[in-house]
């Protein structure tokens, strides 16, 4: 039977974050029928929750080749260069074309956009907005524009697989929508692009700085569609994450980058500075030296969390410039204009994904992938902080011009390709929700901040006995978990789990946010080289 419902358009955009809305404006400014389909409402997702801001050559006197060596540095040798030249070059428009949307960014006493420095940055070149509300702005922004200009939405419809053609060309994607809207069960778009702008897999880790929808499913999807994934080892753990206890599960709160970027201190329970003299930048070293460095102090002092110390910022700088920050930080109990704030790195960003190229097109053809499920190579082994909105926007306008340069031409229409039928019954079994808490905790005990073979192996092994059991009572009695969001998303997680630590076990060395405490250095002869995955289909 068909699907229960299904729409068709030129293209579809899974995921409503700033690469889905941009993807999706820009697709409709170029007159394609445009859907944008999303798992929870409109402004859900990590782009809200971003804090620091988006980094862009925009100052007087710095330069795309600065933010590009910057960028190449963090990401320790593993940077597509060609990537990150049109990030940087391409960068500076696609802000002022976002402020052109409608977001608006902190403005000097002279007028000009306020910048700020991160980690990594040796320029101040960071925009924000709202103080340390930027997300929240430029989603804002963005789902405003996309109300206005009338663009067909699905909320509430979690993304389950793609759909392709004969000849594997992509023919749209499978939902699961949720809830009272019209649209209620399995259903499906239909259309010859489909973007993957799902965003990250944060969720995979007990604790993280991702909210609860981030559970790896354009991932997860396109490992299903046999595309091929890449660089999925290096997770990049934010050093400064505000610390609520050792047994703090989910989302933690944020504490931003441009906090030290205006001066704060990491110091120990004794007051120490102990990033001086690890890095010429200090606390504001790339974001992968500085989580080293506290959690290499929390090892040797066997304390749960290292302090940032703000106090000398005083009240008034943390109202104007911190509101957020100071909120989160105040609803936990802490005052951080008195006190210092406890803090700890947590998963933060997936670098690798969804393997593109330059615009954006995966090794499905039709399949797009962009922001933080794709893997576009300008994160490299490490991400440069603020660096992923600016890749979200950049990479969006590069897709949308793909496309609607292929719809121009003999393209899209030309080839539309009939659906395959769809049934709504997962292909593969599906997990019960209840095992969502043992692959979190096993990602974070085994594949954390800190792995070594002996610590991936274990993690390795309790992930395959999770999904033979799965496998095994799917063979024994035809059962599976009831098809549903939990069951779905703790499919995802598992799926993508699997495939991180796999590549972790693999790349037996040290390098940007892939920490092994037992191949300690960096190998270029060796592994100056991306891990690429793509599953057999039949075998997911
Ligand atoms: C932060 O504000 O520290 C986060 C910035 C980022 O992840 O790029």
């Amino acid at each position: 039977p068909a699907p229960g419902w299904s729409v068709s358009a030129d293209v579809v955009v899974v995921g409503s974050g700033v690469a889905g809305l941009t993807a999706a404006l820009r697709c409709e400014a170029a007159g394609l029928r445009t859907v944008v389909v999303t798992k929870a409402r409109l402004d859900d997702g990590s782009t809200r929750w971003a804090q620091g801001g988006i980094a862009a050559a925009l100052g007087e006197g710095d330069t795309p080749e600065q933010h590009q060596d910057d960028t190449l540095v963090a990401g320790a040798g593993l940077c597509d260069e060609e990537a990150v030249r049109l990030l940087v070059t391409e960068g500076p428009d696609a802000v002022r074309r976002l402020i052109e949307t409608g977001a608006h960014f902190d403005e000097s006493e002279e007028g000009g956009l306020e910048l700020t420095r991160e980690g990594g940055h040796h320029r101040r070149r960071i925009a924000h907005a709202g103080g340390d509300a930027t997300g929240a702005e430029i989603s804002r922004a963005l789902v405003e524009a996309v109300r206005a200009r009338g663009l067909r939405t699905v909320e509430n419809a979690l993304v389950l697989d793609l759909l392709t053609d004969a000849d594997g060309r992509t023919a749209g994607v499978t939902l699961h929508v949720m809830g009272e809207g019209q649209h209620d069960g399995v259903g499906a778009v239909h259309a010859p692009a489909v973007v993957l702008a799902t965003g990250g897999m944060g969720q995979v880790f007990s604790a993280t700085t991702n909210p609860s929808v981030s559970t790896g499913d354009g991932v997860a999807l396109a490992l299903r569609a046999g595309a091929e994934v890449s660089d999925l080892e290096f997770v990049q753990f934010h050093p400064t994450v505000l610390f609520l206890g050792a047994d703090a599960e989910g989302q933690q709160p944020l504490v931003s980058e441009a906090v030290r970027g205006e001066g704060a201190h990491l110091v120990d329970a004794d007051g120490t500075r102990f990033m001086l003299g690890q890095h010429e930048l200090a606390e504001l070293a790339p974001r992968d030296i500085v989580a080293k460095g506290i959690t290499r102090r929390m090892l040797e002092q066997g304390a749960e969390h290292m302090y940032l110390d703000a106090r000398h910022f005083g009240a008034t700088m943390w109202e104007h410039r911190f509101p957020t920050i100071l909120a989160a930080c105040r609803a936990h109990g802490l005052d951080p204009v008195t006190e210092p704030i406890p803090v700890a790195p947590a998963a933060h960003y997936a670098s690798g994904g969804v393997r593109t190229d330059s615009h954006g097109r995966t090794t499905v053809p039709g399949l797009y992938a962009c922001g933080e499920v794709a893997c576009t190579g300008v994160h490299g082994a490490n991400r440069l902080a603020s660096n992923s909105l600016l890749e979200g926007l950049v990479y969006a306008e590069r897709i949308a011009a793909d496309i609607a340069a292929a719809h121009a031409g003999d393209g899209l229409h030309a080839r539309v390709p009939q659906p395959v039928p769809y049934d709504g019954k997962p292909a593969h079994p599906l997990l019960a929700p209840e095992i969502r808490f043992a692959i979190q905790r096993t990602m974070t005990e085994g594949a954390g901040v800190l792995r070594s073979e002996a610590s991936l192996a274990t993690a390795a092994g309790s992930l395959d006995r999770l999904h033979a059991a799965a496998r095994d009572a799917l063979a024994e009695n035809g059962k599976t978990a009831e098809p549903g969001v939990d069951t779905w998303e703790t499919t995802n997680l598992l799926c993508v789990a699997r495939v991180l630590v796999a590549a972790a076990r693999l790349r037996e060395e040290t390098r940007g946010c892939h920490w092994r405490e037992d191949e300690p250095d960096r190998d270029d002869a060796a592994w100056r080289r991306h891990i690429v995955v793509r599953l057999n289909p039949d075998r997911t």
